[in-house]
């Protein structure tokens, strides 16, 4: 089994609709029984809430429900997951200040690197402050991110 946490400020934004949009992904090629998937914050003013009204409504259009509630990523989920996927490089920095061994800061990436598509190093946009637009944009993100990462998964896994 490979555990995979997907980590942004607030988890109720980017990481829920990641992590929503991976499970689909997974269950689409048959393969929820080889990965497991969660997600969390660096802070923890949202904690206990559901995903932003604004990812949900995304998520409902497109056929991803996004769902869970909100939580605090902590340091006891470096051992717990094999890949700890920031948001954004900010995301990254705070995990980075968390890790216990070389070992926890290997398992640290930023999403888009895994958008075959994409350049190294590129953010998620945090949506939180602006439109509905955003939440569009997060979401094509994670589809084009998430594939890749499920890709690479399959190369270096076996499966
Ligand atoms: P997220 O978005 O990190 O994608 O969940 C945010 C949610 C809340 C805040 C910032 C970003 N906030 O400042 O409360």
């Amino acid at each position: 089994m490979i555990r995979i946490c997907f980590v942004c400020l607030g988890n109720i934004c980017r990481s829920p609709t990641a992590e929503s949009v991976m499970r689909q992904v997974v269950r689409d090629a048959g393969l929820q029984e080889q990965v497991e998937i969660d997600s969390a914050g660096t802070g923890a003013w949202h904690v206990g809430e559901r995903p932003d009204p604004r990812a949900q409504q995304v998520g409902k259009r497109r056929g991803v429900p996004v769902s869970g509630r909100a939580r605090q990523f902590k340091a006891a989920d470096f051992k717990r997951f094999d890949y700890i996927i920031a948001m954004d490089a900010s995301n990254r920095n705070d995990l980075q200040a968390l890790v216990g061994t070389e070992e926890d800061r290997a398992k640290i990436h930023l999403l888009r690197d895994f958008d075959p598509a994409g350049k190294p190093n590129l953010d998620v946009p945090d949506p939180y402050y602006g439109g509905d637009q955003g939440f569009d944009r997060v979401f094509d993100i994670c589809t084009a991110a998430c594939t890749g990462l499920l890709q690479a998964l399959r190369r270096r896994h076996g499966f």
